[in-house]
């Protein structure tokens, strides 16, 4: 985002709010709409004729004024040249797959994906003919070597779900694009506050704004931010599946992308104090996040990136299944559940599915979600605890 007057605060704060007019609400509505009515017939037809363009209204599934004004908000945080969204983050992976790829294209795939994405890549796309296989994200411009006549995308993570690898984004986009494939990111973690991989060369990011975007753990719903090269057969994808996210849950993403920024700075600081303190401590062998100089690609975090969401995991030494379950129900302070990026602090314990390079680190891995309590007081929590893995 530029800086002075069109910087993120700013447009955090503008974008998105509609035309202007005297005496409306700061906020757009709830838009609840099925079926659009047009004064003649003729108008109708020019509706039906433009539908897949970006903005056309003419049902309710193809998008309505309010969600258009937060695709537009989205594009232009992410420096896109447009927004789809759907109706959760990982429907925003798999449609940004499906449209990238065909019967007989490759896909090829970083091993620290999310779980789900792998699931689809194996259950779903390989039934329809597409091939898959599965890439080290770390080996950069390496990945040339692995792509394939028929290599239609490249999809990856920054950083990787639940080892937090900090992948080359510029590296790996080059060598999909100089072999003509998509590049697919999923950028959830960082959001647009922290990182904007388009403007690194991606083509497609994907988001799940059901994390921080939305933030307060209330919300289902994604994002696929384009270039202008691939936003037309995106948006006829996920037009082609009948997907659209819900009219509620596009008034809670505008409403949370107004305190995104703030948000996103708390996390960066609460996050890193946290990770910091339990480096320390004697049960802990080594801590999974970003702004760590230890953690893989922590150098391209530094490069591309302006901080560092609250989500990061902890290995801990080798210990019996029954102290890490005393450990994780000791904590008060933390819920157990999926997801993250609400405002309470979450714990997961995670095993990382790796194919292209095997995860071989002895020790329970567990991932933290740190959300906006007292800092000290999670703290606390943990270091109480703890004293379940003392051997
Ligand atoms: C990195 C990442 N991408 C995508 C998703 C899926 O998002 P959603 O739950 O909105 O479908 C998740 C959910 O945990 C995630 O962690």
């Amino acid at each position: 985002m530029p800086s002075g007057k069109d910087c993120l605060a700013n447009a955090l704060a503008h974008l998105g709010r509609g035309p202007a007019g005297s005496g409306r609400s700061v906020n757009l509505p709830i838009y609840q709409s099925s079926t659009l009515l047009f004064d003649t017939l003729a108008e109708f037809q020019a509706a039906r004729a433009a539908r897949y363009k970006q903005r056309t209204l003419y049902y309710g599934r193809y998008g309505n004024p309010v969600s258009f004004e937060l695709e537009d908000m989205m594009a232009k945080l992410d420096g896109g040249h447009g927004c789809i969204t759907v109706s959760a983050g990982l429907t925003a992976v798999t449609l940004a797959i499906m449209a990238a790829a065909q019967a007989g294209s490759h896909v090829l795939v970083a091993d620290n994906v999310y779980e789900p994405t792998r699931g689809f890549c194996d259950n779903v796309l390989v039934r329809y003919g597409v091939e898959v296989s599965y890439f080290d994200s770390m080996m950069g411009e390496g990945v040339s070597e692995l792509m394939r006549a028929n290599t239609a995308a490249v999809v990856f993570e920054a950083p990787g779900s639940g080892t937090f690898e900090v992948p080359d984004i510029p590296a790996i986009t080059q060598a999909a694009r100089a072999h003509g494939a998509i590049s697919i990111i999923d950028g959830t973690w960082a959001t647009p506050v922290f990182c904007q991989p388009l403007r690194l060369g991606v083509d497609v990011v994907a988001h799940s704004g059901s994390k921080y975007i939305c933030g307060h753990a209330d919300a289902m719903i994604g994002f696929i931010v384009c270039n202008e090269a691939t936003y037309d057969r995106m948006r006829r994808m996920t037009l082609a599946f009948g997907d659209k996210a819900g009219s509620q849950d596009v008034f809670l993403a505008l409403r949370g992308l107004r305190t995104l920024e703030m948000r996103m700075k708390h996390a960066h600081s609460a996050g890193l104090a946290v990770a910091q303190w339990l480096e320390a401590q004697p049960q802990v062998l080594r801590v999974l996040h970003p702004a760590f100089a230890g953690c893989p690609g922590h150098e391209n975090w530094r490069r591309d990136f302006s901080g560092a969401a609250g989500l990061f995991s902890v290995l801990f030494k080798p210990c019996e299944e029954a102290r890490l379950h005393a450990f994780v129900d000791a904590l008060t302070m933390f819920g157990v559940g999926v997801s993250w990026g609400g405002f309470e602090s979450l714990v997961l314990p995670v095993r990382p599915n790796r194919t292209a390079r095997p995860w071989t680190e002895e020790g329970c891995l567990v991932r933290f979600s740190i959300g906006n309590e007292d800092v000290g007081s999670l703290i606390d929590d943990i270091a109480a605890a703890l004293t379940h893995l003392n051997t």
